[in-house]
């Protein structure tokens, strides 16, 4: 496994597979990995002649409040964990190679609509923030196959119409949210929860199954179900930010009438200072 820093290097390589006639599958990550990142890695590895994965923590997607000095760096076990996998390089770029002009003055892609609401109304500049990365690396990478995780449900569906809007050639693959038994989605903030906030936060999953099943047997009160999971995610000591029943595809509200299967659940409460988001595509329950 090559451990690649500097952009030529990476392009030089990129150059040679092709010449190959190899394909490229993608997985960028901001690194502290855990099963669910690893899921994706064995998927692209099923698809494509080589996967690459990149690890940055990319500070145009934190807003100011954030964690971003906080988030976890844990290079050196993210190593050996992509060692074990069939990975053929890891990109960790550096800030100076990323941004030379700094952040303000960054070249940025805007996804209208689908940006601003859920995670982007509490978040503003999140997704402008996670968009202008992912088409940096995507112009860097040049993969054939890029891979997401449905855990992060509104950034897939934001770069799936970024790339549809920009005509880029990459196709866009999204995984299943890898959880632990208790439901919860693994996550990398769920290292800033003691076991016992683990436990709570369990009530999150739980409620979107549980929702996910009223819409499924054709319960049509969608606000009504999304205060009644509101109200058991408060009970358990969260604090709830959204939990919303919309259309897979743009994420607008859903309507009665609506067929089940196009739908997705998505909910975010925050538990102490720690963000948690979680989501079901009711089709999934079937
Ligand atoms: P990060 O949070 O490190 O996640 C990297 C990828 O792993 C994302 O596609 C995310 O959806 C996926 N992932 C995280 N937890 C998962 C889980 N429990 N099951 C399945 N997949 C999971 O998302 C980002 O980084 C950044 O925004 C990035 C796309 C790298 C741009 O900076």
């Amino acid at each position: 496994m090559l451990h690649i820093e500097q952009l030529n290097q990476l392009r030089a390589l990129r150059q040679q597979w092709r010449d190959a006639g190899e394909t490229v599958a993608f997985v960028p990550t901001m690194g502290n990995l855990h099963s669910g990142h690893l899921k994706l890695v064995r998927h692209a590895s099923a698809l494509a002649d080589h996967v690459i994965v990149s690890i940055y923590v990319n500070p145009m997607q934190f807003g100011a409040n954030e964690d971003l000095d906080a988030y976890p760096r844990t290079l050196d076990a993210d190593m050996q964990a992509l060692v074990a996998l069939n990975v053929s390089a890891v990109f960790t770029p550096g800030t100076p190679d990323m941004y030379p002009r700094g952040i303000e003055a960054q070249t940025a892609i805007e996804v209208p609509a689908i940006s601003d609401v859920l995670c982007g109304a509490s978040r503003p500049g999140h997704f402008r923030g996670v968009a202008t990365i992912v088409n940096k690396l995507f112009n860097m990478v040049q993969p054939d196959i890029a891979v997401f995780g449905k855990k992060d449900y509104q950034q897939l569906q934001v770069i799936r119409r970024m790339v549809e809007d920009l005509s880029m050639p990459v196709d866009i693959q999204g995984v299943e949210t890898e959880r632990e038994e208790s439901g919860l989605a693994k996550s990398s903030r769920n290292g800033y929860l003691s076991d016992q906030q683990k436990r709570q936060a369990a009530v999150i999953y739980a409620q979107l199954v549980t929702a996910g099943q009223r819409v499924l047997s054709n319960a049509q009160d969608f606000p009504k179900i999304e205060q009644q999971a509101n109200q058991e995610i408060a009970q358990a000591g969260l604090t709830p930010e959204y939990f919303s029943i919309r259309r897979c595809r743009d994420l607008s509200t859903a309507q009665p009438g609506d067929a089940a299967n196009e739908l997705v659940i998505v909910a975010a409460a925050k538990l102490g200072t720690t963000r948690l988001i979680d989501n079901l595509e009711v089709a999934s329950l079937k």
